[in-house]
C-alpha cells in the first residue's frame, strides 16, 4: 500500500507525462504537430523539443522516431517516411508505449487477487447486454490464465469502473474523435486508478466490422491489471489495434500470458506439489495439494450429483462421469462466498446446498446465492452459544440433517423445518467409532464419510457402524487410488 501512495501522489498523469494540449483536430492530422505530438504522448519526447523536424538539430526526434519504429515493429529508419506515418495514424491504444513511472516507483499491482469491476454507463453503438457481454468475456481472457478472479457491482466504488465518454472526459487525457486513440486505462491502485475508458466516438461492434469492443476491452484491462504495452505484434498488449484478427481464433500470446503471471502467478490446477508462493506472486495461501497425504477438508458435499470438496479459498469438484476432479476458487462459482468454510450441506429436494461460517449461513442453488442470506445459525434452533458449527449431513432418504460441533450433534427435522427435541447428544454415543473432531461429512451410496484431519470413516448408518477406513483425499484419485484398510466387521 505504500507503495501505491507514493505512486498517486507523484504520479497523476499515469497515462502519460505528456499529455496532448487539448483535444486532437481532425485537421491537425496531415500537419507536422501530428508526428511531434504522437511522439510527445506516446514515446515521453520531451515538449521543448520545437518544430524538431523543420529545424536541422533535430537528434531527439530521429532517437525517438527509431525507438517507435523498433516498438511497433517497422523498418527502423529514424525518418518520418510514409510507413511510420501511416503506422501513427493507425487505431490504438491511448495509454503511451514508453512509460516512465514504473522506473522509480517499481511495477503496479493490486495487493489482492479478487477484483471488483463496474459498468457506470454504456455507448448507445450496442445493447447493454452486448457490452456487458464484451466485457465478461474480456474478464475471463486473464481470469483464465492467473489467479485473479472478478466480480461486478452495480453501484458504489468498484477497483476498475469502465465508462464510454468522448473528447474532454474529467482526466486531462481528452479523447481525439473517430480513429487513433481508442481507449485507456489506469494502472492497479486506489481512486481512478485501474479505471477503464473508452472512446464513444468509436464505432463499438460486437463483430469486427466496426472497432471490436470484445478486444479492445482485453487489451485495456490488460493495463488495469498492472500490464504494460508490448512490442510483440502477436501479443493482445501490443499498442494498435488490429482489426484483421479472426475472433474465434482470439488467444493470449505468450507474452501475455507470462506477464499476467509475472504479477498474480498461474491459475491454480489441481497440483500434485504444493505450489510454493513466490516473491514476485505472494500467493495469499498456499494452494492445497490434492494428493498430499496430510490434506484435510473445511467442508464437503453433494451439489446436483456432484461432490465438492472445499479447503481454504479452492474446492475439488467431483463429476462422476470424469475420473480426476476439477480444481477452482469458491469465487469462480459464488464471488461473494467467504473462503475457509466450516460445513456444507444439501438438501436434494428442495435443490439447495448450505453454507456455514462462523454464525452466518448462505444458501445456493447451482451457482446462485439465493436471497435474503446470509443468515445466522441461530435462526435454525441452535441455541446461541453456538457460535459455529464443525460440520453438517442432511439424509435424504430420512430427512434429516445433522449438524457436529465439538463432541455433539443436532438433528433438524427437514420436514417440520425445526431443530428436534432431545438434543444435542454425544457423537460417539449414536455414531461409534466416529472419535475426534468432526471437519466435514457427506451422505454418498447410502454412508456418511466422516472427515477427520486427514483420515475418513465409511458410517453405515443401519448398522450404526464404521465399515471402512481411508485417507481424506482418497476421493481425489491419487496414486494410492482409494486403498482400503477394512476394519474387520
Ligand atoms: C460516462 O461516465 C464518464 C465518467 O463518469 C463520464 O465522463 C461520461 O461523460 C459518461 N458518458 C455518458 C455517455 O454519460
Ligand atoms: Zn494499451
Ligand atoms: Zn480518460
Amino acid at each position: 500500500m505504500k507503495c501505491l501512495t507514493i505512486f498517486a501522489l507523484l504520479c497523476l498523469p499515469i497515462c502519460s507525462s505528456y499529455p496532448l494540449n487539448g483535444a486532437a483536430k481532425e485537421e491537425d492530422l496531415d500537419d507536422l504537430d501530428f508526428p511531434q505530438r504522437y511522439l510527445e504522448y506516446y514515446y515521453n519526447l520531451g515538449k521543448d523539443t520545437k518544430q524538431v523536424y523543420r529545424s536541422k538539430d533535430n537528434g531527439p526526434v530521429i532517437k525517438k522516431t527509431q525507438e517507435m519504429q523498433k516498438f511497433l515493429g517497422l523498418e527502423v529508419t529514424g525518418k518520418l517516411d510514409l510507413d511510420t506515418l501511416e503506422m501513427m495514424r493507425k487505431p490504438r491504444c491511448g495509454v503511451p508505449d514508453v512509460g516512465q513511472f514504473h522506473d522509480f516507483l517499481g511495477t503496479p499491482k493490486w495487493r489482492k487477487n479478487h477484483l471488483t469491476y463496474r459498468i457506470v454507463n454504456y455507448t448507445q453503438d450496442l445493447p447493454r447486454e452486448a457490452v456487458d457481454s464484451a466485457i465478461e468475456k474480456a474478464l475471463r481472457v486473464w481470469e483464465e490464465v492467473s489467479t485473479l478472479t472478478f466480480s461486478r457491482m452495480h453501484e458504489g466504488e468498484a477497483d476498475i469502473m469502465i465508462s464510454f465518454a468522448v473528447r474532454e472526459h474529467g482526466d486531462f487525457y481528452p479523447f481525439d474523435g473517430p480513429g487513433k486513440s481508442l481507449a485507456h486505462a489506469y494502472p492497479p491502485g486506489p481512486g481512478f486508478y485501474g479505471d477503464v475508458h473508452f472512446d464513444d466516438d468509436e464505432k463499438w461492434t460486437e463483430d469486427t466490422s466496426g472497432t471490436n469492443l470484445f478486444l479492445v476491452a482485453a487489451h485495456e484491462l490488460g493495463h488495469s491489471l498492472g500490464l504494460f504495452h508490448s512490442d510483440d505484434p502477436e501479443a493482445l498488449m501490443y499498442p494498435l489495434y488490429s482489426s484483421f484478427r479472426d475472433l474465434t481464433q482470439f488467444r493470449l500470446s505468450q507474452d501475455d500470458v507470462d506477464g499476467i503471471q509475472s504479477l498474480y502467478g498461474p491459475p491454480p490446477t489441481s497440483p500434485d506439489t504444493p505450489v510454493v508462493p513466490t516473491e514476485s506472486s505472494p500467493l495469499e495461501s498456499k494452494i492445497p495439494a490434492a494428493c498430499d497425504p496430510a490434506l484435510s477438508f473445511d467442508a464437503v458435499s453433494t451439489l446436483r450429483g456432484e461432490i465438492l470438496f472445499f479447503k481454504d479459498r479452492y474446492l475439488w469438484r467431483k463429476l462422476h462421469w470424469k475420473p480426476q476432479p476439477e480444481f477452482h476458487l469458491i469465487s469462480t462459482f459464488w464471488p461473494s462466498l467467504p473462503s475457509d468454510l466450516d460445513a456444507a450441506y444439501e438438501v436434494i429436494s428442495k435443490d439447495t446446498v448450505f453454507i456455514f461460517k462462523g454464525n452466518k449461513f448462505w444458501a445456493l442453488r447451482g451457482s446462485e446465492v439465493q436471497a435474503g442470506y446470509p443468515k445466522s445459525i441461530h435462526t435454525l434452533g441452535l441455541p446461541p452459544a453456538i457460535q459455529k458449527i464443525d460440520a453438517a449431513v442432511s439424509d435424504k432418504e430420512k430427512k434429516k440433517t445433522y449438524f457436529f460441533t465439538g463432541d455433539k450433534y443436532w438433528r433438524f427435522d427437514e420436514k417440520r423445518q425445526s431443530m428436534e427435541q432431545g438434543f444435542p447428544r454425544l457423537i460417539a454415543d449414536d455414531f461409534p467409532g466416529v472419535d475426534g473432531k468432526v471437519d466435514a461429512v457427506v451422505q454418498s451410496f447410502g454412508f456418511f464419510y466422516f472427515f477427520s484431519g486427514s483420515t475418513q470413516l465409511e458410517f453405515d448408518p443401519n448398522a450404526r457402524m464404521v465399515t471402512h477406513i481411508f485417507k481424506s483425499n482418497s476421493w481425489l484419485l491419487c496414486n494410492q487410488d482409494r486403498e482400503k484398510t477394512d476394519v474387520g466387521f
